[in-house]
């Protein structure tokens, strides 16, 4: 047994049923697909799967014809502990097309770095319908033009745990997932990128597009790894996020992701603040609805 063995039955809700997943495993996976589909009586598959981090989970509220299955009663789903991260599947309607919301998703801190744990929901949106995925998180600005609150795109990423081998692809890889060695050059799709700055200008809110940088956690950096951060380009950086991307450009999904800036990363130990998680809610909490009207207007027009 390794590690994500022990991971995923922690993990694991047994909602009175013996069931421990094992993130790799189709079958498995499949297995949890459809018992989400069972306890479901909507009719349309979601085809728009949201990832909702911090200041997006209020998108959930917009949801019509809304049904919510909370995680403790799918055997087998990883539970959530992050305060400020609900544990839903919220399926429903949102500006007339079919989703599936995340409220409150995995960090690998939380699993002792299992990374295919992590992102087996979005393995459990492709087998449910999903086509594009919108994810979001909140993120510390690097880049100086960067304020509190501003949204920025992902255009591109540094998986900095999967270049130490924390990937979700590493270990057993069935074909039915994808491939074994998935391209992601063009991980955040440009076509929507457009799209969603086009709405960005319409809505006249803060939108930038840079590069995020996905550090472990849950520690937060240090001005120093800030500083290494900024060095190779990183425009913001989180603890989240690029593992479900590559998990869904594995599995054909189209992304769009977004950061929204909830502190500013500090550069200079001589002249630096504490980072607080309550500093990043309440950010989130301010700049919740104008995220949740540009996501909103962006699903409209997918
Ligand atoms: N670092 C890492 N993750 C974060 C930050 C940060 O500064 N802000 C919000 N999430």
């Amino acid at each position: 047994m390794n590690g994500h063995d022990n991971a995923s039955k922690e993990n694991g809700h047994s909602n009175g049923e013996h069931f421990v997943v094992d993130p790799l495993n189709y079958d498995d996976i499949v297995r949890v697909a459809q018992t989400i589909e069972s306890l479901l009586t909507i009719n349309e598959k979601p085809t728009v799967g949201i990832i909702c981090g911090s200041g997006l989970g209020d998108l959930a509220d917009r949801v019509t014809e809304a049904q919510i299955v909370p995680y403790s009663q799918i055997p087998g789903f990883p539970k959530t502990s992050v305060i400020g991260h609900k544990g839903n599947l919220v399926f429903g309607k949102l500006r007339g097309k079919s989703v599936i919301c995340l409220q409150g998703r995995f960090h690998p801190y939380e699993h002792a770095m299992n990374l295919a744990l992590c992102s087996m929901p979005v393995r459990i949106m492709h087998l449910l319908g999903v086509k594009t995925l919108i994810v979001s998180n909140a993120a510390g600005g690097i880049n100086e033009k960067f304020q509190y609150g501003d949204l920025m795109l992902l255009k591109d990423h540094i998986f900095l745990p999967a270049l130490a081998g924390f990937s979700p692809l590493v270990g057993a890889n069935d074909p039915r997932f994808g491939q074994r060695f998935v391209s992601v050059h063009d991980a955040y799709d440009i076509k929507l990128r457009k799209m969603a700055l086009k709405i960005a200008e319409e809505q006249q809110i803060r939108v930038h597009e840079g590069i995020y940088v996905m550090s472990g956690g849950p520690q937060y950096e240090s001005p120093a790894e800030v500083q290494l951060f900024k060095t190779v380009g990183a425009d913001a950086l989180g603890m989240s996020t690029c593992h479900e991307v590559t998990v869904a450009r594995q599995c054909g999904i189209q992304v769009l992701g977004f950061s929204l800036i909830t502190n500013i990363a500090n550069l200079d130990a001589d002249n630096s603040v504490e980072v607080s998680h309550e500093e990043v809610l309440e950010t989130a909490k301010e700049a919740s609805q104008r995220a949740c009207a540009f996501v909103s207007e962006i699903i409209a027009n997918i």
